[in-house]
This record gives structure tokens, sequence and C-alpha cells, in this order.
């Protein structure tokens, strides 16, 4: 039955990702995406709303009769789109999926986060918060560790609020220079964390607040240069699944991290319905929340949801009727291997505009736009991540070479991206050498 209408707020590629899943269900009547990109604009209607233009999403929601909203960034959950909705009669019945402004406090502010995670018992790093009246104590606390030092900012910088510091004493100076302003008002408290050693894995659940269904876990890589060299950026690649998330460590995750953190919301009265992305740190087998965000993450949607076989928009249904126990969420286990083509320069400076060539015989794989845009109706690169490609295989290495394979078909000037996405992570290609007898003595 097609029985909803969707506004999609956003306009990457993870939300691409996500109008393409909802365009496959049978109970879409119609979407519309706000802004949306020129990928969305061919699944659905793009209306040119911010995504943080609260009135003007208002007035899409009620001319276009509206019944769910799917909210893709986490700024205009952090800005309380949630609570404004509910608290306008016009809006009040209309559900979203993405969490209320407290819940959503999660990842808007990582003293917040960290001490949620103290009362729930959720394993993290050991951390202190300062403020400027409280900086001998950070002093004290960077005394008590060993390096490398990590400073993030309390409230949202884009990506950028977190620094990893070699030298204790530097890591004192930039100290200083966050709660001056580095990063803006996000710097006002900074939290220091204890350094975790390990191996990274997003892994990502919805929840209707009570009940949750775990979705496709994934890798990104946030460097922008091959073997994770260079700066960090919004991200260059995904891949799903990880091979270290084996049903042992996963049990680990559901167990020690997603059940008491959604049980923690509830015992705290916050109503989170959406995603819930738990960014961890695998550390000799065990779990570590490195961070809480409170969408899906870019690019790894783009790798996460060719894998759901199941309807998204039925599991968004559980959600608004707080009936996903209900559902089932069914995964392809083939893997997904996602590449970003960037503006060469990002996440520096870098030129837009330039026409991007896309050749009509691209092998087999899912494109999917971000930072492009439609000029004098030509394609153009209009962003820093411009486009990613994903491609589906029974092994890394096939998805990887069918990737790579289409990628060549994206042609624009000073396109970048890195070759390596899926290389750590995929079996060696030779064959280990077969165990030999041990040598005769
Ligand atoms: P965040 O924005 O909190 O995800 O931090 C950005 C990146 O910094 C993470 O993806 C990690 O690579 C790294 N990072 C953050 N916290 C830690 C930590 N406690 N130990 C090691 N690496 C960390
Ligand atoms: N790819 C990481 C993020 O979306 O935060």
């Amino acid at each position: 039955m097609k029985n909803y209408r969707v506004l999609l707020i956003g306009s990457g590629g993870r939300e691409h990702a996500l109008a393409w899943k909802l365009a496959q269900s049978p109970q879409l009547d119609k979407l519309w995406t706000a802004p949306g990109n020129p990928g969305t604009a061919v699944i659905g209607k793009n209306v040119p709303v911010a995504a943080t233009d609260f009135e003007g999403l208002k007035t899409t929601v009620l001319t276009q009769q509206i019944n769910l909203v799917v909210v893709g960034p986490e700024e205009p959950l952090v800005n309380g789109l949630v609570d404004w909705f509910a608290a306008d009669p016009a809006l009040a019945h209309i559900p979203l999926i993405g969490p209320c402004r407290r819940g959503a406090q999660l990842e808007g502010s990582k003293d917040f986060a960290k001490q949620f995670m103290q009362r729930h018992q959720i394993p993290t790093a050991r951390h202190q918060t300062v403020t400027h009246d409280t900086l001998a104590d950070g002093d004290a606390f960077l005394d008590t560790l060993p390096a490398p030092y990590v400073l993030k900012a309390d409230g949202l910088a884009a990506g950028k609020g977190v620094l990893i510091i070699d030298s204790r004493d530097e890591a004192k100076q930039q100290l200083r220079h966050i709660l001056q302003g580095l990063f803006g008002a996000a710097g006002d408290k900074v939290v220091i964390e204890e350094f975790l050693q390990g191996t990274e894995v997003s892994v990502f659940a919805l929840t209707d607040g009570e009940h949750y269904k775990l979705l496709p876990e994934a890798k990104d890589y946030k460097r922008v240069g091959n073997h994770d060299t260079g700066p960090n950026t919004g991200g260059m690649g995904a891949v799903s699944p990880v091979p270290f998330v084996t049903p042992d460590f996963r049990e680990k995750v559901e167990q020690q991290i997603i059940r008491p953190t959604i049980r923690g919301l509830q015992q705290e009265g916050i109503d989170y319905r959406g995603f819930l992305f738990f960014g961890l740190m695998n550390v000799a087998g065990q779990p570590y929340v490195i961070e809480y965000n409170v969408r899906m993450g870019d690019p790894e949607t783009e790798a996460v949801m060719p894998r759901l076989s199941t309807d998204l928009l039925d599991l968004f249904d559980g959600i608004a009727r707080r009936t996903l126990h209900e559902k089932t969420c069914d995964i392809i286990p083939d893997t997904a291997v996602t590449v970003v083509c960037v503006s060469g320069g990002y996440p520096g400076t870098y030129a837009k505009n330039y026409p991007i060539n896309i050749l009509p015989d691209m092998p087999d794989s899912l494109l999917f736009h971000a930072g492009t845009a439609i000029r004098e109706g030509k394609l153009v690169t209009a962003g820093g991540r411009v486009l990613s490609l994903t491609a589906l295989a029974p092994n890394i290495a096939a998805a990887r070479e069918k990737a790579y394979a289409a990628l060549t078909a994206i042609q624009f000037k000073n396109s970048h991206h890195r070759t390596d996405i899926g290389l750590d992570i995929a079996p060696a290609a030779e064959p280990r050498h077969a165990m030999s007898a041990p040598p005769e003595e």
C-alpha cells in the first residue's frame, strides 16, 4: 500500500543512498528531499529548503501533506527540530526519524555523551572535561596520561574538533587554544581523553525508543590519502561488513553498548527514535565507544543501504508506530565497497564548477551524488566530496575490483580518490604459503 509521503532532510551522499533505498519500498507514495542534490532529484522531488530552516520545512510538510520526516544530518536534530514539531499543533502528529534535542546531545555535546556513558557503565576512554575555570585540572589530568593526547571540543565542530597530539606540552598549549576559540563556541568546554589503541568500526542501529534493529556495520576511511595519510575528511570510502566484527564481538557490542544505551535513554526519559551510530574502537577484542552520532554515517550509508534487503520504509513505519520488534531486518551477505571522488585540494581549498563526465558504459555499480549541481543543464562539481560509488560482490577483493573499474567512468578536472579502500581488511591477495613440514634437524 502506497501510504507514505516522505520528506527527507539533507543533501549529501548519505541522503541520496537513503532516497535510493526508500524508493524501492512499495509503501512509498512520494518522496521530497530538502534541499537534496541532483541524485535525489531523479528519485523524488527536491525542495529548495535548507536542512536547518524549520519554517521552510513546516511549509513543505503542510503543503505536500507529508506524513513522515526522515532527518539525515545532525544539525537540525541538535537544534531541536523534533521538539519543535512536537510543540506545533499543526505538526505534532507527524512522526520524525531522528531523536529529540536531549537525545541529540549524545552527538551535540561530547561532555554529555561521556557523562551518559559513565552513568550507564558503557565502556569508553577515561576522560576529564575542562573549562576556562578548571584549566589546572586539565593540566593535572594530562600529567597522568601517556602520549598521545586526545583533545575534543565539546560541541559540534563539523568533524574537525578533535586533536590527537604526541607531546604533553603541546597538548597543554592546544587545550588553551581550543578554550580560546580555535573551534569557536564548540570549544568552550574541552573533553580530554585517554588514547585508545585499536581498530575503528562504525556500528548502526535503528530504534523506536524501546526496541532496536542492528544494521550492517562499516569501516570508514577518514584521511584524505592512501594508507591513512594527510588530513581528516568527512570520509573517503567505506566497507561493509568488517571482518573483525565476528558474532562474538557483535554480541559484546549489543550487550555492553547498544542495550545499555537504549535502556539509559529510556531511564532518563529521553524519547529517542531514529538512527544510533556507535563509533567504536576494537581494543584487543573489547569494544569501546569513541563517539555517538545521532544519524547515519556518510559515506557509510552508501555501503550499508545496498546491503539491506529489508524495506527501509517498513522499518521506519515500525519506529513511527513503536512496533519495530514486529519487523525483520535482513542483510545481504555480500561485501559493499564505497569509494568517494573528491575535488582536488579537499579538505582544504578547492575549485568548484568543473563539468562532470560520466561515461555511459559504466560497469555495474551504484552512483551516489554529494557535492554536485546542475548548471545550465550540465552536471558540475559543487563541493568537496563530489560523488561516491558502491560495488557489491561476494568478497572485498572482488568488490574493490568492481568499484575501481566503475570509477574510471567518472571524470572531472582535479578529481581525487583513495586507491586503497578495503585493502587493509581484505584477506591477502596471495594465498598464504601452505604450512610446510618442519625442517628436519
Ligand atoms: P570523534 O570525532 O570523537 O570520532 O574523533 C575523531 C577521530 O579521532 C576518531 O575517529 C578516532 O580516529 C580518533 N579518536 C577519538 N577519540 C579517540 C581516543 N580516545 N583514542 C584514540 N583515537 C581517538
Ligand atoms: N563518516 C563519519 C561520519 O559520518 O561521521
